[in-house]
């Protein structure tokens, strides 16, 4: 069964909402035998999709479960030119982020590898993820750009700045704490992992990987101080257009980087949405843990600081992480 044709069905039923269509006038369209049609909307049906049939009057889409991905779902309106459009989808991996690094000479530049749930899901500083199946959106971006190494951590920020993007064209306030945390009303909503695999001085291929938390209602420990979700927050948004519109937002950004090193735009949405600028926080560094005020983000992506004897300094994501005076922010 051609993925091509089933996208297209995907598309001739949603583009024509509560309207039926015929099975025949899908086989014309695509130039495929009536039997066909019937397996692709079989698929459809055990894949996610409440599909309604009517014999003469043909198909209509009654809803999407929007606890699973559906691959087909999010390249259908894509108007990328290759990020998000080649899509490996997973029920399970150890890690997405593994598996692009592993897998990516056979991956396509832009690819995305998305699982439902991970086994061990990697976080930063060598932390777990929590990945189950379900509860959120888990997966790693695949990018092989022409540019010297020390240009790749930025595509943290590039990533952080298409999330905030997308969520607010789906009506979600979120904002950013330096350099990969998303927040929602305080706490940890999105995690951003940027992995490299290097060749001499050049990138051979960056890995952005993302966990989303959607609708996970309980997290465990000290997680539930400082983690949530959105439907914890009250939103009910599908996987598959939260997805589509991080890609969409994130080629935006990502294409003039690579092409001119425009950053301009990328740190004026991490600045306008930062949780951090104006306040005193504690950067932590292995064990040493020191209190400074957050002045602004550089032009470069770095967090410039103001420490309590005066100095001002420029701190690099890499290794350090930065806590609020009372907890997470
Ligand atoms: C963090 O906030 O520490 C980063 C979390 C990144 C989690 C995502 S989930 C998809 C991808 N695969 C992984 O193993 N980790 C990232």
């Amino acid at each position: 069964m051609s993925k091509d044709n089933r996208k297209r069905i995907i598309e001739m039923l949603s583009n024509s909402g509560e309207e039926f269509i015929s099975g025949e006038s899908i086989s014309k369209e695509l130039g495929i035998s009536r039997a066909a049609v019937w397996k692709h909307i079989n698929y459809l049906k055990e894949n996610g999709y409440e599909i309604e049939a009517i014999n003469k009057k043909g198909y209509r889409i009654v809803d999407v479960n929007s606890d699973v991905i559906i691959p087909e779902q999010i390249t259908v309106n894509l108007d990328t030119k290759f990020v998000g459009q080649n899509i490996r989808y997973f029920h399970e991996l150890d890690s997405t982020n593994n598996y692009a690094k592993e897998k990516f000479e056979e991956l396509e530049d832009g690819s995305l590898v998305i699982s439902e749930s991970q086994t061990a899901g990697k976080g930063r500083l060598g932390k777990n993820w929590q990945s189950n199946p379900g509860e959120g959106i888990w997966m790693s971006t695949v990018l092989k750009p022409d540019i010297p190494v020390y240009k790749a951590p930025f595509l943290t920020l590039v990533a952080g700045a298409a999330i905030l993007n997308a969520f607010r064209n789906l009506g979600v306030d979120a904002k950013i704490k330096w350099p990969n945390d998303i927040v929602l009303n305080g706490k940890k909503i999105c995690g951003i992992l940027t992995e490299m695999v290097a060749e001499v001085e050049k990138v051979g291929c960056v890995v952005i990987g993302m966990g989303i938390n959607v609708n996970t209602m309980l997290f465990p420990g000290e997680l539930s101080e400082k983690a949530t979700s959105l439907k914890k927050e009250g939103f009910e948004v599908k996987k598959s257009d939260i997805i589509r519109e991080i890609m969409h937002e994130f080629e935006k950004l990502y294409i003039p980087y690579i092409e001119y090193g425009s950053r301009d735009e990328i740190i004026g949405v991490c600045r306008k949405h930062s949780v951090l600028i104006g306040k005193d926080v504690y950067v932590i560094k292995k064990e040493h843990r020191e209190k400074v005020y957050c002045m602004d983000i550089s032009d470069d992506g770095n967090l410039i600081v103001k420490h309590v004897d005066g100095e001002i300094e420029e701190i690099i994501s890499g290794e350090v992480s930065v806590r609020g005076q009372n907890g997470y922010i």
